[in-house]
Formats: C-alpha cells, sequence, structure tokens
C-alpha cells in the first residue's frame, strides 16, 4: 500500500517538476499517530527548500495534482503540511486477505535478488572444540540471514568455514601424543576427550614443543596428519549431528585447511604488488595509514596465518560464486581481522572486495553480566543448553497437557526449546550482547518464542474450532482490533524487506511479537466462533497465522499446531 501511496506522489511531484525517486518518497512517507490524520501521510517540509514554497502551499500542490482517487483510496487530504491518505478499510482488508491466503508461503517475498547470488558464511566452528555456545549465535543469526535473503528471490551458498588449521593443532597433537587414548578418541565423547587433551596441553611448558608438532604437520608429517584427520572426523560427526537437531544446513562445508596450497601464490602477490614487507622474519602488511594498525602474513617461523587463508578463501569464493554479496557472520571480537581483510582484497585490486561484509554480533553474558562461555571455568556445550532447555518446555508442555505421550512430549519440547533459544537471540538488535537466560526465553507468556509459537497454536485451534469450511469476505463494519491487525498485515512484505536490507532479524522477530499481540487482543475482543461475523474473523486467523509461520520460518523456528 505504501507503495501505492509513493507512486500517487511519484505522479503527482513530476506536474510540480520535482525530480524524486520512489525509493526516497517510500523513506519519507509516515504513519500517521492518530486515524483522523489518515493511514499515510507525506510530509512536505523538506520540498519546501527545493521549491521555495511554503510547505503548506506544497500540500496543497501535491493534492491536486491527484486527479483521480484510486478505489484503494476512501480520501486524500492536504492537511497543514501533510497529504494524509484515507484507506477505504474495507476494499484493502478485502484485498489483502485475499492476496494473503492466496500467497500462502510466498506473502511477502519479492525477487528483487533473481539470478543473483549471496555467499553467507556462518558458524564456523572449529575442529576439536566443542560446539559451544561461541558459536551459537553466528549459528542463528546466519541460518535467519539465509533465509531472509532468499526471501527476496537471492539463490544463497550456505558456508561453514571450518576452523581445522592453525597453532592450536600444534597443542592438540602434542596432548594427544602425551595424553590422548585412542579408544576415547573413537567413542561418541570424543569432543570431550579432546577437549581435556587441550587443556592439559595448553600449558607454558609445552608451548615450543606445540609449536614444533604444528611446523611438523604444515610440513605434511604423517603421523601428524593422521591424528588431524581423526579429530576433524570426530568434531564434524558431532557438529553435524548438532546442525540437524537444530534444523540448521549448508550447502558448502570449507575449511581453512583448504587454502594452504594457495597461501605461495598470494604472498608473492601481496609481495609483487608491494603490499607486504619483511620485518623481522617475518611478512607484514602496514595497514597504518587506514587506522588498521599491522597485518601479519607469515610468522618469522613460517607458519601460516589465519588472515592469509582469509584472503585466498575469499578469491577462491568469488571464482566460484561470483557473488553479488559475501556476508560473513562473525563476532564482534573480529571486526579488525575482517577490515583488515577487505582491505588487503582491495589492494590486492578485487573489486567486489566491497561486496564483502562482515555482519558482526554482541557477546551472550551470563546474569551477571559476564561473557558466558564457561560455567565455574568449564566449557558450556551446546547439548547441555539445548537438555536444559528441553527440561523446562517438558515442565510448561505438562502443565498444559498432563496426559500428552511420551514421545509427542519430547518432539513438542524439542520444537520449542529452539524456538525459546533462536528467538531469544534474534528478538535482540543483533550488535548489543545479550543476557542468555533459558528460564526467561522458554516462558509461554512475553516476549519469547514460545509465545509465538503458543499463539500460532491457539489460532489452529480457533479455526478448527469453526463448523463450516465455507468462509464469506463480505465485511460489515471493522472493529479497531481488526483494523489494527490488518493494518499489520500489510506491514509484513515491508518488513522482511528491511529486515534484508538490514541484514538484522531483529525486524522480523518484533514485528512477530507485535503481530501476535495484536492477535491475542482481537481474540479477547472480537469473538469469533459463534458470532455474526464468524466467516470474516475465521479469515482473519488464517490469515495470521500464515504470516507468522512466515515469519518465524524467517527466524529459523517451527511453529507448532498444538502447544
Ligand atoms: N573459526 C573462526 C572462529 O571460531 C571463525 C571463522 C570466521 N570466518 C572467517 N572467514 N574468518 O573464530
Amino acid at each position: 500500500m505504501k507503495e501505492l501511496v509513493a507512486e500517487l506522489i511519484l505522479k503527482s511531484a513530476k506536474s510540480l517538476n520535482l525530480k524524486l525517486k520512489k525509493e526516497e518518497i517510500i523513506t519519507l512517507i509516515e504513519i500517521p499517530p492518530s486515524a483522523e490524520m489518515g493511514d499515510y501521510a507525506f510530509p512536505c517540509f523538506f520540498l519546501a527548500g527545493l521549491l521555495k514554497m511554503a510547505p503548506e502551499e506544497i500540500a496543497v500542490e501535491v493534492r491536486k495534482n491527484i486527479k483521480k482517487i484510486p478505489e484503494q483510496f476512501e480520501d486524500i487530504q492536504s492537511q497543514g503540511a501533510y497529504v494524509n491518505f484515507f484507506l477505504d478499510r474495507k476494499e484493502m482488508a478485502k484485498s489483502l486477505i485475499l492476496k494473503i491466503l492466496e500467497e500462502k508461503e510466498n506473502y511477502g517475498k519479492t525477487d528483487i535478488g533473481k539470478g543473483k547470488i549471496i555467499v553467507v558464511e556462518f558458524s564456523s566452528v572449529n575442529i576439536a572444540k566443542p560446539f559451544g555456545i561461541g558459536h551459537l549465535r553466528s549459528t542463528i543469526i546466519g541460518n535467519s540471514l539465509s533465509r531472509i535473503s532468499e526471501f527476496e528471490g537471492y539463490k544463497i551458498i550456505r558456508m561453514n568455514y571450518l576452523g581445522d588449521w592453525g597453532t592450536q593443532f600444534g597443542k592438540m597433537i602434542l596432548g594427544y601424543k602425551k595424553f590422548g587414548n585412542a579408544r576415547k578418541l573413537n567413542s561418541k565423547n570424543a569432543i570431550k576427550h579432546m577437549l581435556e587433551i587441550y587443556i592439559k596441553a595448553n600449558k607454558k611448558q609445552y608451548e615450543e614443543k606445540a609449536r614444533q608438532e604444528f611446523q611438523e604437520l604444515e610440513k605434511g608429517n604423517k603421523e601428524n596428519l593422521m591424528l588431524w584427520k581423526k579429530f576433524k572426523e570426530a568434531s564434524l560427526k558431532n557438529f553435524e549431528k548438532i546442525y540437524r537437531v537444530l534444523g540448521i544446513k549448508f550447502d558448502v562445508y570449507s575449511a581453512e585447511s583448504e587454502y594452504n596450497d594457495s597461501l605461495i601464490a598470494i604472498i608473492d602477490e601481496l609481495l609483487k604488488k608491494k603490499i607486504i614487507k619483511e620485518s623481522e622474519g617475518a611478512l607484514i602488511a602496514d595497514l597504518e595509514e587506514f587506522g588498521l594498525s599491522t597485518a601479519i602474513i607469515e610468522k618469522s617461523d613460517g607458519a601460516t596465518i589465519y588472515l592469509t587463508r582469509d584472503i585466498a578463501a575469499a578469491v577462491d569464493r568469488f571464482k566460484k560464486y561470483h557473488f553479488e554479496k559475501m556476508v560473513y557472520e562473525v563476532g564482534q571480537e573480529q571486526i579488525l581481522h575482517f577490515r583488515q581483510l577487505f582491505k588487503l582484497l582491495e589492494l590486492l585490486g578485487y573489486d567486489w572486495s566491497k561486496n564483502c561484509i562482515h555482519v558482526s554480533h554482541g557477546l551472550y553474558l551470563d546474569k551477571d553480566g559476564k561473557k558466558f562461555a564457561t560455567r565455574k571455568g568449564k566449557t558450556i556445550f551446546m547439548e547441555d543448553v539445548l537438555d536444559e532447555t528441553m527440561d523446562l518446555a517438558k515442565k510448561e508442555i505438562k502443565k498444559r497437557y498432563p496426559k500428552i505421550s511420551k514421545i509427542e512430549l519430547e518432539k513438542r519440547a524439542l520444537k520449542v526449546a529452539i524456538a525459546a533459544i533462536f528467538y531469544g537471540d534474534l528478538k535482540n538488535n543483533r550488535s548489543n550482547n545479550i543476557m542468555f537466560d533459558i528460564k526467561r526465553f522458554v516462558s509461554f507468556e512475553g516476549d519469547t518464542g514460545p509465545y509465538l509459537q503458543y499463539s500460532y497454536a491457539r489460532a489452529n485451534s480457533i479455526i478448527k474450532k469453526a463448523k463450516t469450511n465455507k468462509r464469506n469476505i463480505s465485511i460489515s463494519d471493522l472493529d479497531n482490533k481488526e483494523i489494527e491487525l490488518i493494518k499489520k498485515f500489510s506491514q509484513f512484505p515491508e518488513i522482511a524487506k528491511k529486515s534484508f536490507t538490514q541484514l538484522n532479524p531483529s525486524f522480523i522477530a518484533n514485528y512477530s511479537y507485535q503481530l501476535s499481540k495484536i492477535f491475542n487482543e482481537f481474540y479477547h475482543e472480537c469473538p469469533v466462533i459463534g458470532s455474526e461475523k464468524e466467516q470474516f474473523r475465521l479469515l482473519l486467523v488464517a490469515s495470521f497465522q500464515q504470516i507468522l509461520k512466515n515469519c518465524l520460518f524467517l527466524l529459523g523456528i517451527e511453529p507448532l499446531e498444538k502447544m
């Protein structure tokens, strides 16, 4: 609808000899605070300078130049410095509901990205380390961003870039040789065993030895390579299981180790273009003039570097995918790393470096406001977090369905737990630090994932109660809550787009909550079953359900028919 308003203004502005873009107009259009001022308002203040006219006069002119009021509107008026648009609400309600119910999961979709590729790198866990809470944010946000971008018509390459190389493997290998146990490494507790080894070996006294082991690994030492492979296999098995449970898929598993062979060429090129120089035996790029300090490209002992591998990986990805955009969903701690990376790519002459984006996020905090990654000094495992959340979810579900079967309880609790954790994250602006408060996340009331699922289930049960399948869309008059709900429906496509352009799922998350809240208020104020307006209201309920389902999908959350 905003689009239509913008088109009307655009046409009118042309007669005033004003060159405005539709996108500009859309950003200017306001939603007035009260219904007497219409449903949309176009403020004319900012045109005053351009036209050398008073804003009030401009508003009158803009209105005059709209010759025919389209049927979707009841009226268009100039009021002071504004042009106000009054929708024909019944018409709008009718056409919108029909559109939602016809387009279903496609309601709100666009194809602006048709034929274009976006690489979304996310999760990017580290081999031989547990999938901890540290990589959860990237996993949740990256998954949602992939879905949101797909919704705008792009083809998405979901990429997991495994941290499977680096000096830490020297420590792992040394640790295994000293403290390892083959049986444990082959068991389903391999991850715990690897963590044990790592902790034991991560000590000052072993530093030099560990460095040598890594050097050996880089040289291709057979035993070290074999151990490294074992670590990788065991880790991947564990990660894949977690992704499966969380409902997360990747198109590509890439890995740091793939790029070791391309490093020489990259370093040559950096040298040739005089981007790096030798310094105390190491190779460095002085990026001081860009405010990016110094980047090490190769260590003095010849050890390869994370940053250099990232250069090689980016070049390779562009070759493979010709992406329109490449998104790296990685924590805030790596801001400098990615700035350096993008700058180096730019200096190398890769024009597409400007389409690389570091989408960063803040930390999870515990109740005391400290970084939440360990509990009493112990690493927190994703599996334990999930179990704990499921236990809480089970309690809530059992309160409502004391006789629920065990299998059904497990199934539902998992979906509720995922909703709780995902939504608990996504409702926040991703740059903020978040209190990781499972108890609050899992509550069925308030601004939570389970509350959304609950609202969805409620809509479902209302529809189930209806005696007939006949739906008549004839509308007598609209109650205030009905209008509020319908207006909210109409905002969804815009919200989805905004989440995409700002790469921020919180807009959709917050919208889902507001939508559900209005729906629940509507349900309290406007009886559905047995009312005169039953058929029309059932259509409203169905529309709500569809839009909420679309939102949940974009957040990576599954709806529940029953809660
Ligand atoms: N594995 C890294 C870590 O856990 C994150 C990788 C981010 N992606 C990248 N292309 N550097 O810190």
